[in-house]
């Protein structure tokens, strides 16, 4: 992916927030609670989009804001979990005072950072021994179907394998300790216009021609079509990749 490329897909979500908000899916509770603990705290969700992982740190009873750098993002976010301050931002930097939270999060979001200014960022803003957290659902690709789908929307489950591959910098940084990871199965069932919504929302499919991007859309009708079970859905299955570091003091 050219830098070229990359701006656009990083940029492409606010076009579609709507159907971004309707499609992507949520984490794993047992993942939030391993990224930040069982106790209530003050947590900054960073690249927040629509809220999906928001909504679950409010769920379980943190003290939130939200960044997100586009508006209609934050527009979703706010109907989606309402309450939430949200506040216009991006990683590289945050809104917020030095040494003012206990956590930063960021859901399949840090690959489109500038690591070398948003790791100094995350590590200002938390108080030391404050934790970064990062996640992503990586789609399975066990099933032919699965592969098809990866091919179609062009980001197969190798794009993503190793999330924290596409961020070298974060393993590097003197600011934090080493870095933990786990992973978590989870799994969203999608009907024809859930599985037609999941590929509009990808960057991948976003930034295209609309010829090309509706051409895209009625390969995964089709595919939809051909491979839906008894129940008219589909399963498609994660693994939910999570790393968390510590500050250091
Ligand atoms: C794939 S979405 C993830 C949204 C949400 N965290 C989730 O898990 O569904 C990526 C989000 O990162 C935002 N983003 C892109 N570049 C960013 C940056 N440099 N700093 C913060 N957020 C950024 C986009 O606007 C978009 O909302």
């Amino acid at each position: 992916m050219t830098s070229d490329e990359r701006a656009a897909r990083a940029t492409s979500f606010g076009a579609v927030a709507e159907t971004y908000e309707r499609a992507r899916p949520s984490y794993p509770d047992e993942a939030v609670t391993w990224l930040v603990g069982p106790r209530p705290r003050r947590v900054v969700d960073v690249g927040a989009g629509t809220g999906k992982l928001t909504a679950r740190l409010v769920a379980a009873g943190h003290d939130v804001v939200a960044v997100e750098p586009s508006e209609p993002m934050r527009g979703q976010l706010q109907a989606a979990v309402p309450g939430v301050p949200t506040l216009a931002g991006r990683a590289e930097a945050l809104p917020l005072d030095d040494a003012s939270v206990d956590a930063v999060t960021v859901a399949q979001a840090w690959h489109w950072v500038d690591e070398s200014r948003a790791v100094p960022e995350a590590a200002r803003v938390l108080r030391p021994g404050g934790v970064l957290g990062l996640i992503w659902n990586v789609r399975e690709e066990s099933q032919a179907w699965q592969r098809r789908f990866g091919e179609l929307i062009s980001d197969t489950e190798a794009t993503y394998a190793d999330p924290l591959q596409l961020c070298p910098g974060t393993r590097a940084s003197p600011l934090f300790g080493p870095l933990a990871e786990e992973e978590f199965a989870f799994e969203q069932q999608l009907d024809r216009a859930g599985l037609v919504d999941l590929a509009a929302s990808r960057s991948g499919v976003a930034t295209r021609a609309p010829a090309d991007r509706a051409a895209v859309l009625r390969s995964v009708r089709d595919l939809f079509d051909e491979h839906v079970d008894a129940t008219g859905r589909l399963t498609l299955a994660y693994r939910t990749v999570a790393y968390r570091a510590v500050r250091t003091a």
